[in-house]
């Protein structure tokens, strides 16, 4: 007799990933026939810049098609040291770093190698889908911190009165998906000093790091003194700014004792990213003024879009949503079409996905029921039709 359900307690009290269900709704309009304007998209809409992809040809045509270290090539760990080092003061070195397959498996890697069954882990709301699944998964309970009345941004008292002696761990990600809010550098500053106090942990996700808008400041948790190392980890990726999705490469920055177990989990796992690819990112940021160019061409697109299109979601009757600061995504407020047009805002995602193929994110996925999550990392015409659906369908209603 075979068993129905043969798998981990772990793995089955895992849920799959909400972002991924939306795109595969998408997905299926498509196939079907249908025009869908997809709004979300997870990933930059442009292509990686030429010369980085040069680099990574170049490390093929080298011979870099074997296992580098499992923690990543020489070349790659001081690259990223050199850059952290040079754009923020900061006095890395190669063996607080550690190369990841994306900033996922870092955060993963951290997660893993820091809690244990049955610690606290402080999440705040509203939260990318995969925290609480790895939190799950290794045992630990998410504690959450509500964020709605501070904006969506955390601040160092919402900590503090988090935090119990059951408490290992704190995880933060700033530029945010899926508010696209910003922590100031000073807030985040008062939020480790809470948490080192307590002798508290923090893993920091900042995958969005370069994408900001100013008047807000681009800050990084690697920037502080030393001393923060060992208490803080800051999960970094190239994936969203250099528009890497598919490259599978990231990395790690915390103290060395950290790092070292990092990469004794990731030696049993994925052993490391891709050879090449690490050699291609290690050179593009050995030309840092031309791939910080690359980045702010992006996002002078991503501003424009932004400009154009949060104002013009704001005018349509019943939705609100905030200027973000940071990342590429519109988290917006649908709690006032609630009752009767629509039951929930899972119940709006579906209504409008069937009725006029615009393909939205649920917030539940998030923590945050009531919203959705609309990403602009799409195009301008794109964009302009989405808000002509999304008003015509809320009028219709
Ligand atoms: C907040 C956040 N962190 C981390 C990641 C992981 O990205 P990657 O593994 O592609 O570097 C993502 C991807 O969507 C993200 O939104």
């Amino acid at each position: 007799m075979t068993n129905a359900n043969p798998f981990s307690e772990n793995i089955n009290k895992m849920k799959g990933s909400s972002t991924l269900k939306a795109a595969q709704a998408a997905t299926r309009l498509r196939e079907e026939g249908h025009k869908v304007i997809d709004l979300t998209v997870g990933e930059p809409d442009f292509d990686t810049p030429e010369f980085i992809k040069q680099f990574a040809w170049e490390g093929l045509q080298k011979g870099l098609t074997k296992y580098t270290p499992a923690g990543g090539m020489k070349i790659y760990r001081e690259s990223i040291a050199n850059f952290y080092n040079e754009e923020f003061g900061s006095n890395i070195v190669p063996n607080e770093i550690a190369a990841s397959c994306g900033g996922k498996q870092g955060l993963f890697n951290a997660i893993a190698t820091i809690v244990n069954q049955g610690d606290d882990v402080l999440l705040p709301k509203p939260y990318w889908v995969t925290f609480p699944e790895v939190v799950n998964f290794c045992g630990a309970r998410n504690v959450y911190i509500e964020t709605e009345e501070t904006d969506f941004i955390l601040t160092a008292d919402q900590v503090k009165e988090a935090i119990t002696d059951k408490t290992k761990l704190l995880i933060v990600n700033s530029p945010n998906n899926p508010t696209g809010c910003v922590i100031p550098g000073d807030e985040m500053i008062k939020i480790f000093d809470v948490c080192i106090e307590k002798g508290v942990y923090v893993i920091t996700d900042e995958c969005y790091l370069l994408f900001v808008y100013p008047p807000a400041e681009v800050f990084s948790g690697a920037s502080l003194p030393k001393e923060y190392l060992e208490y803080v980890c800051v999960a970094g990726s190239f994936s969203k700014t250099y528009a890497m999705t598919g490259w599978r490469i990231g990395y790690t920055i915390t103290n060395e004792a950290w790092t070292k177990q990092m990469i004794k989990l990731q030696s049993h796992s994925a052993t490391h990213p891709t050879s090449f690819v690490q050699y291609g990112c290690a050179k593009a940021l050995e030309h840092k003024e031309k791939s910080l160019n690359a980045v702010r061409e992006m996002l002078d697109q991503y501003q424009k879009r932004r400009d154009w299109f949060i104002p013009a979601l704001q005018e349509i009757e019943g939705l609100k949503v905030a200027m973000p600061e940071g990342a590429f995504y519109a988290f917006v407020d649908v709690r006032g079409l609630l009752g009767d047009r629509f039951k929930s805002s899972a119940d709006f995602g579906y209504q409008i996905l069937n009725e006029s193929h615009v393909v939205t994110t649920d917030g539940e996925g998030f923590g945050a029921d009531g919203f959705l999550r609309l990403s602009y990392a799409t195009s301008m015409e794109n964009l302009e039709t989405a808000v002509e659906k999304i008003r015509n369908f809320i009028n219709s209603k």
